[in-house]
């Protein structure tokens, strides 16, 4: 069931750039640090040190990232003039695709979650440290790959679902 748009208005347009800005930056950061950064610092002797400060500053505006992200991919339905319904998301293939995006985008904030608290546990011992590696190498990649498959479902989205 294909639903009909309203005329594309002038925040939806605000709303759909903004949401690329955003996934600019959170997909152009998640490839440059395993492509360009870290074998950049690979025998740098202050390297975990300036692994640290690196991934502190990218947290901080990673969340903000997110929260743009989820703000606007929400405005982006309702800004194109979607009557929004549990019909909607059930039976129409644009709702169950914004369906599989959310719950994609909350696995997201877990396995980030997931990595900050290995992070908070690393100096306690060697093994902690060992761990809080194996965790920050997996949960980069998770992440890129589940961003990647978000972009793809969101190119979709845009061209009607
Ligand atoms: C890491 C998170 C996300 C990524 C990488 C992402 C990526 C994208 C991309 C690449 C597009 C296509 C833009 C275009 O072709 O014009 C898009 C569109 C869209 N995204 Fe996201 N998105 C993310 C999060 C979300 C979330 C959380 C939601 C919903 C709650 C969402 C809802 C949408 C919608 C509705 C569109 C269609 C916009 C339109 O009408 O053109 N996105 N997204």
């Amino acid at each position: 069931m294909r639903f009909t748009f309203a005329a594309m208005n002038t925040w939806y347009y605000i709303s759909v750039w903004l949401h690329i800005i955003g996934v600019s930056f959170w997909l152009g950061s998640m490839l440059f640090l395993p492509l360009a950064l870290l074998p950049a610092i690979k025998n740098n002797p202050d390297r975990a040190n300036l692994m640290m400060e690196t991934g502190i500053k990218f947290r901080f505006y990673g969340y903000i990232t997110m929260a743009l992200l989820l703000i606007t991919g929400i405005a982006n339905i309702f800004l194109r003039g979607i009557k929004v319904s549990l019909d909607f998301f059930l039976e129409s293939s644009y709702g169950n695709l914004v369906i599989v995006k959310i719950i994609l985008f909350l696995s997201i904030l877990a396995i980030g979650f997931w990595h900050d608290v290995h992070a908070k546990k690393r100096l306690l011992s060697e093994v902690h440290n060992r761990r809080f590696k194996m965790v920050a190498r997996w949960s980069g990649r998770l992440m890129l790959l589940i961003s990647l498959a978000m972009a793809f479902i969101g190119v979709i989205l845009s061209r009607g679902g």
